[in-house]
């Protein structure tokens, strides 16, 4: 089910909601984030409720491949928009790192991910898993989609200087998620959602292998 709310701030806030509920039932929470446009409402909440981030592991889910301290590159969006603003411990805090299958292990040492915020590309990637990507992949090096790049423009000078390639969790990694909470804004974003969450499962649409995860919630704002 897709749950569609009324505004940017209604999904911001009901997406903290359920981060600060995790935090404060567990406290030794290991979370899966991602970056972006959509999260950045709900990264600016949860900075204001002050919440105790000391004993919270947290794992990237992809990283361009790009120079890390550039602005736009997603270390320095996440210790922009919410490390540097809570008392997170900078060695809590992982980005996928090589080689591939320590990241894995990390995850894995750490007893997996309890709770993994997605985002959705208009071609429904997830993390940085394109369309066509296995729903058995792990963590890997991926090349960016045309659309992807076109789409991510927006945060760059031009489209020449968005990174081709990034460093993605794998739709496998993301699957072992013990909760998966997906998160869209926009009216571009609703067909390609309504197809990934009613239509057929297919590696074409990566969020559709959603479908058959056991603890996935869904929201929504135009
Ligand atoms: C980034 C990520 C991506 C984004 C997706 C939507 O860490 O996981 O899958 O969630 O590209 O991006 P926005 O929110 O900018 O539309």
């Amino acid at each position: 089910m897709i749950n569609t709310l009324r505004n940017y701030m209604e999904l911001s806030s009901t997406v903290a909601d359920i981060v600060e509920a995790q935090i404060k039932e567990h406290p030794l929470s290991k979370l899966g984030l991602s970056t972006g446009s959509t999260p950045l409402g709900m990264y600016k909440e949860l900075v204001s409720r002050e919440l105790d981030w000391s004993t919270v592991i947290t794992f990237n889910l992809d990283v361009y491949l790009m120079y890390v301290n550039h602005p736009e590159s997603y270390q320095s969006y996440m210790r922009k928009n919410l490390f540097d603003r809570t008392n997170i411990y900078p060695n809590h805090y992982h980005f996928p790192f090589r080689p591939f299958s320590s990241f894995e292990d990390k995850i894995k040492g750490s007893k997996g991910i309890d709770l993994c915020i997605l985002g959705i590309g208009t071609n429904g990637h997830i993390a940085f898993n394109e369309p066509g990507s296995s729903f058995l992949s792990r963590t890997r090096v991926v090349n960016l989609e045309e659309q992807t790049i076109i789409d991510n423009a927006r945060f760059f000078d031009s489209v020449d200087d968005v990174p081709t390639q990034a460093i993605t969790m794998g739709l496998a990694t993301i699957m072992e998620s013990k909760k998966i909470v997906l998160m869209a804004k926009g009216l571009k974003k609703k067909s390609i959602l309504n197809q990934a969450m009613f239509g057929m499962i297919t590696e074409d649409i990566p969020a559709s292998i959603l479908q058959e995860h056991k603890n996935v919630e869904i929201y929504y704002c135009d």
